[in-house]
């Protein structure tokens, strides 16, 4: 029986910029999307009936159709219903170690490595182009964390566009375990309080057609580390941080440490902070714990990355 052993890394912005309003209700956007190391690994294997079977060991990701992973493997056994008559079912297995509901992209991470490893279980032999269709039928950054590395993303996040590789760069994030912030409150919050400043579709056209000479992109094609950490920009920091000072005080707390650069992670609630080594990145987690002395504070250290989904050997 087929099974693969699947490694689905973190994610973070290093930029992400609001231009308008679409169609569909979701927003324009012109980002950079990073990689990190922190992964988590799923198993992946035929079942032994036409079930879908999810387990996570983590108790507060839930394993039925409201994961996105489960919802992904439920895709795949839609698009492809003689394959899955053929094969039957799939069976999940999900260690998580990416911190959840945390806006670094664990449950879409997770959904684009059930697309890979399905594929791989059922011998599809899917293009990247067709595997990166069918993950943004999921979600926006979905077809992101199939290839992962660094990117710019532009329309709702799906339009992908690879940069070099970037991974000389040490991370560290910061979550309060008792926080969590909605997604879709902060992009309606954004839509109600700068909605008047987006741009018109032909606006939208010549700011996305500019992505190539935003500076930030200059500095990650230069690996220009120092650069890159004055530029980082999330423009949901606006509207998230007036909200939640606990957030604010978190990012002002990395900034007076040793860093190239701090900023929130997509629509929060996690803050990270660049650092230049490994040694800098242990001594800020240290200085940002003691700081703030709240148990409910977590941290990870870990490095940018140059990965997508990958197979483990
Ligand atoms: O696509 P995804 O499910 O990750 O998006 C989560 C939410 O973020 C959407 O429901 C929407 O409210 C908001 N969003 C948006 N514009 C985007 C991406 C996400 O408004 N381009």
């Amino acid at each position: 029986m087929q099974a693969y052993s699947l490694i689905a890394p973190a994610k973070i912005n290093l930029y992400l910029e609001i231009i308008g309003d679409r169609p569909d209700g979701f927003h324009e956007l012109v980002m950079i999307l990073q990689s990190l190391e922190l992964a988590d690994r799923l198993d992946i294997q035929q079942g032994d009936n036409q079930n879908i079977q999810l387990y996570c060991d983590h108790p507060q990701v839930p394993t039925d159709e409201t994961n996105l992973a489960y919802r992904a493997a439920r895709l795949m056994c839609d698009t492809f219903p003689e394959v899955y008559a053929n094969y039957g079912g799939v069976k999940i297995r999900i260690q998580k170690n990416i911190p959840v509901a945390a806006g670094l992209a664990g449950g879409s991470g997770n959904a684009a490595a059930v697309l890979v490893g399905i594929d791989l279980i059922w011998q599809l032999g899917l293009t990247r182009p067709e595997l990166e269709d069918l993950a943004a039928k999921l979600g926006s950054d979905i077809p992101f964390c199939i290839s992962g590395g660094t990117a710019i993303a532009t329309g709702r996040g799906e339009k992908l566009d690879q940069l070099p590789p970037l991974d000389n760069i040490w991370v560290v994030l910061a979550k309060y375990k008792n926080l969590s912030i909605s997604t879709p409150w902060a992009y309606k919050a954004y839509r109600q309080q700068y909605g008047d400043s987006y741009s018109n579709q032909a606006g939208i056209k010549s700011r996305t057609a500019k992505v190539h000479s935003n500076p930030l992109v200059k500095a990650v094609t230069h690996k220009d580390s120092q650069e890159i950490g004055k530029l980082i920009h999330n423009d949901l920091e606006k509207v998230v941080l007036p909200l939640y000072p606990q957030v604010a005080e978190l990012k002002s707390a990395f900034a007076e440490g040793d860093v190239l650069g701090t900023m929130m992670s997509g629509s929060g609630p996690t803050v990270f902070a660049l650092c230049e080594s490994q040694e800098q990145a242990i001594a800020l987690e240290r200085q940002v714990r003691t700081k703030i002395g709240d148990p409910q504070l977590e941290f990870w250290v870990t490095k940018l990355s140059s990965n997508g989904i990958q197979i483990e050997p």
